[in-house]
Order: C-alpha cells, then sequence, then structure tokens
C-alpha cells in the first residue's frame, strides 16, 4: 500500500493502520502534498471495514516541524485564500474513527496541530511541543489556537504561542496534550498495542464515542449530555450491544461486527 512519496502506510494489525510521516531530510515538514496524501489515505480507510483505529507516526527525532516554510514562502495572501489546505485539514478533522498520533521528539507548528488532530497522543519522553509561528511573524492556522486553548486553557496556551517557547513531554502530559509518556523506543509499540485494544471494541460504539466526545467542544453541558443521551439510545439498536451484552452474560469475548 506504499504509493506515497512524503508518508508510508502500513497495515501493521489486525484493524490498525499506521501512516508514518516520511521527509526526515525536511523534518518531517507538512508541505501541500504530505497533507494530501494523509487525506487521501483516511479517505480510504474511512471506507475501509478493516480498519478500526490509525496511527500517526514521524521519526525518532521529529514527529513533524510544522507547515513546510519553503512552500510557504511561495505563497501570497490570494493564493493561500484558494490553498488546497484546509480542505485535507478538514478531511483529518472529520475522519471518524479513532486516530493515535505516536510522537518523538520536536512536534512543532502544523505538526503539532497534526499531532492535535488526533484523538489521543502518546508522547516519547523526548517529545518536545511547540507553536514557532511566531517566530515567522504568523500565528497558527490549522486549529492550533482554538485547540491548544480548549486542552490546555488560556495561561499556557498564550504563552507558547507568543512566546513560541517550547514544552516538554512532562508538561505535555500535566497539561493533557499528552494521554501518556513512554519510552521513545516504546512510543510506536505503546500506539499499537492501545490500538491493538481499541480496534477489539465495536467500530460503531467507537464512532459514536468519539463524535460525542468531539461534540463537547461545541455545545453547552445540556446539548452535550442531551447529544450523548441520543447517541446513547441509538447504540441501543445495534447489534453490537446485544453482542457486547450478550458476550458479558456468557462470560466470553464479544465479537463485534460494526452492525
Ligand atoms: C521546511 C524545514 C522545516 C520546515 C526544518 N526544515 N523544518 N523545511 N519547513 N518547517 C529543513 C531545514 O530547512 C533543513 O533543510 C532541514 O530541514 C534540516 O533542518 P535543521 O534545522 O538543520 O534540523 P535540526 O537541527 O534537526 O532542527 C530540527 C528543528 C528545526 C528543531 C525541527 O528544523 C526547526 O526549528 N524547524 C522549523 C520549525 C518551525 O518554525 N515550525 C513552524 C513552521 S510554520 P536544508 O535544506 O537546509 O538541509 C507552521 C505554520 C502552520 O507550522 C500553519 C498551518 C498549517
Amino acid at each position: 500500500m506504499s504509493d506515497y512519496s512524503d508518508i508510508t502506510v502500513e497495515k501493521r494489525q489486525p484493524g490498525t493502520l499506521l501512516i508514518t510521516l516520511n521527509r526526515p531530510e525536511a523534518r518531517n515538514a507538512l508541505r501541500t502534498h504530505l497533507l494530501s496524501e494523509i487525506a487521501a489515505v483516511l479517505s480510504d480507510a474511512e471506507q475501509d471495514d478493516m480498519v478500526t483505529c490509525v496511527i500517526i507516526t514521524g521519526g525518532e527525532k521529529v514527529f513533524a516541524a510544522g507547515a513546510d516554510v519553503k512552500e510557504m514562502a511561495e505563497h501570497n495572501a490570494v493564493s493561500l485564500w484558494r490553498d488546497e489546505r484546509p480542505r485535507h485539514w478538514k478531511s483529518i478533522r472529520e475522519f471518524s474513527k479513532p486516530i493515535i498520533a505516536a510522537v518523538n521528539g520536536f512536534c512543532l507548528g502544523g505538526g503539532f496541530e497534526l499531532a492535535m488532530h488526533a484523538d489521543i497522543i502518546i508522547a516519547g519522553s523526548n517529545a518536545q511541543f511547540g507553536q514557532p509561528e511566531i517566530n515567522l511573524g504568523i500565528i497558527p492556522g490549522a486549529g492550533g489556537t482554538q485547540r491548544l486553548v480548549r486542552t490546555v486553557g488560556k495561561s499556557l496556551a498564550m504563552k507558547m504561542i507568543l512566546s513560541g517557547e517550547f514544552i516538554s513531554a512532562d508538561e505535555a502530559l500535566t497539561a493533557g496534550i499528552a494521554a501518556e509518556i513512554t519510552q521513545p523506543e516504546n512510543t510506536l509499540r505503546r500506539a499499537e498495542k492501545l490500538a491493538a485494544t481499541i480496534a477489539k471494541k465495536s467500530p460503531i460504539a467507537l464512532k459514536v464515542a468519539k463524535q460525542a466526545i468531539l461534540n463537547a467542544y461545541e455545545t453547552s453541558l445540556e446539548q452535550g449530555l442531551d447529544n450523548e443521551r441520543k447517541a446513547f439510545l441509538f447504540l441501543a439498536a445495534t447489534e453490537d450491544r446485544n453482542e457486547g451484552i450478550a458476550a458479558f452474560m456468557e462470560k466470553r469475548s464479544p465479537k463485534f461486527t460494526g452492525n
């Protein structure tokens, strides 16, 4: 499955698709072509019942160094306005299955924004997270100002975006950016183990759970609770819910089908 130039794509274990950013010479800078490849892979994965969970990872020392500054230098306001990149970010944002980012090393600018598009971040202890766009006279442009403040609150988001200073994996864990920290050599292995656990669950319950959690960013608590209730009722009509409960009663492992 590797007809890609800027990423590699592998089905590593049942239910899991691994996307590895692969522009080490440019520190995995997210040029438009790379983003378009991720969007294309996710579009296929959306339709592929054999894919339940996606992992996105980078290199040992750099997850991704941000947008490709050399490509950005060629743009002006009008060409940026016509740019295809927002469409690719939208595809990543709208992917309905769980995404885990396995992050070692520098995770900066658009690279950090990509990691924040993931649902779970597993960070190596060598990870550094930052939004250094301010050093270039710009601001984050793929949701950084919005997702970061919702994750870590105003003060830390302001510090990172206004100063461009990086934070460590430990700080990212404390701030709720990362779900876990591992030794760098274990980051991908841990993400795969987690993906394997997730991939055994009901695909339909996973999608509904992801959507319900993401909805929390969009709604009031009352509306969110109402949405959750409707989603909960919807799942009561699925075969997977019957199978999950039957398996519990019969003291066996459930066999979920996504129906
Ligand atoms: C294009 C990049 C790049 C980038 C590195 N390179 N980052 N090219 N875009 N974001 C290139 C360098 O130009 C260099 O190419 C080669 O990769 C190696 O870079 P070094 O700096 O020598 O590597 P290293 O010493 O290992 O340092 C790694 C690094 C540093 C800490 C990640 O490269 C760095 O700080 N990069 C820029 C980070 C940044 O400012 N990101 C924000 C981008 S703006 P040559 O040809 O010289 O060998 C952004 C906006 C998002 O993300 C907007 C919405 C998407």
